[in-house]
């Protein structure tokens, strides 16, 4: 495993790749968790080489706690990706070397991804993703890069990304991973308490409980079904819950045989905000 922790270097050590050969890459904001490593191991497994970079983006934070609280663990982060025991480069830079100037981000219109759900709730949360992912791109011109469906509508807004830009990359969607109790990973649950860590898995029971009775039920009674599970766990904090078009993201009024549908979710635990979905149909 070697580490870059400039852009120049990095951009130099990737030009003496072979032709032939695939890069992968893995974008994260670091501390690492199974549902990464995942990421990482198939990336692995379909590449030569995997780029993987551990950068926390303060302009897809619209809220300077919540960046400041976001867990760094570059330590942990290293040893876990070196016990992989692959070609893998970690590309760990400062915010100076990907903005120049102006920490800001690019205004993007990915033709309305960006107005459901994350978007109405983070304002500017994914000019940051779109801003960073394009920049990383750009240096690592991978043919792959793969990333996490917990963060689905990320994902849609990455593939509309590089078919603006045109960039030359397969962008590809991974399953989520969850831990014995069904909650979702995420570098978020290192700030859960026990008691939380417990309570949040309400989020999968209840994203489990739409999928189970998703064919019988009407949208408006499993969104009543939804806000009465939350009101019996008073500490879990429900920002939204939507059934939405996987396709458009698109709220779903009523169910169209022809379309293809997620749950999901957004709610806090405290101060940490947690997100989840699933595939409906
Ligand atoms: O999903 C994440 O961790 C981030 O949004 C990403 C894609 C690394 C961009 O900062």
């Amino acid at each position: 495993m070697v580490i870059h922790s400039q852009k120049e270097t990095l951009v130099q050590a990737l030009s003496s790749v072979a032709k032939n050969e695939k890069i992968g890459f893995v974008p994260t904001m670091g501390a690492l968790h199974g549902g990464h490593i995942s990421l990482v191991k198939k990336a692995l497994g379909e590449n030569d080489i995997v780029v993987v970079s551990i950068f926390v983006n303060p302009t897809q934070f619209n809220n300077t706690a919540d960046l400041a609280k976001y867990p760094r663990t570059p330590e942990e982060d290293i040893s876990l990706l070196k016990n992989l025991n692959g070609a893998v480069i970690v590309f760990l830079p400062e915010v100076s070397d990907l903005y120049d100037d102006s920490v800001s981000a690019k205004k993007y219109n990915f033709g309305g991804l960006e107005n459901e759900m994350e978007g109405k709730h983070r304002k500017g949360h994914f000019d940051g993703v779109g801003t960073i992912v394009s920049k990383l791109l750009r240096i690592v011109k991978p043919n792959t890069a793969y990333f996490g469906e917990k963060d689905f509508q990320q994902l849609q807004i990455v593939k509309k990304l590089v078919a603006i830009e045109k960039l030359p990359v397969k962008i590809v969607g991974c399953p989520i991973l969850r831990g014995k109790s069904g909650l979702a990973m995420s570098s978020r649950n290192k700030r859960l308490s026990a008691k939380q860590f417990k309570e949040a898995t309400i989020i999968y029971k209840t994203l489990k409980e739409v999928r189970d009775k998703f064919r019988s039920t009407s949208i408006t009674d499993l969104n009543a079904l939804v806000a009465e599970r939350f009101l019996q766990n008073p500490n879990l904090n429900l920002e939204y819950f939507e059934i939405a078009n996987e396709e458009t993201l698109k709220t779903a009024k009523r169910k169209n045989k022809a379309s293809k549908y997620r749950a999901f979710i957004a709610a806090f635990a405290g101060e940490v905000r947690l997100i989840d979905n699933m595939p409906l149909n």
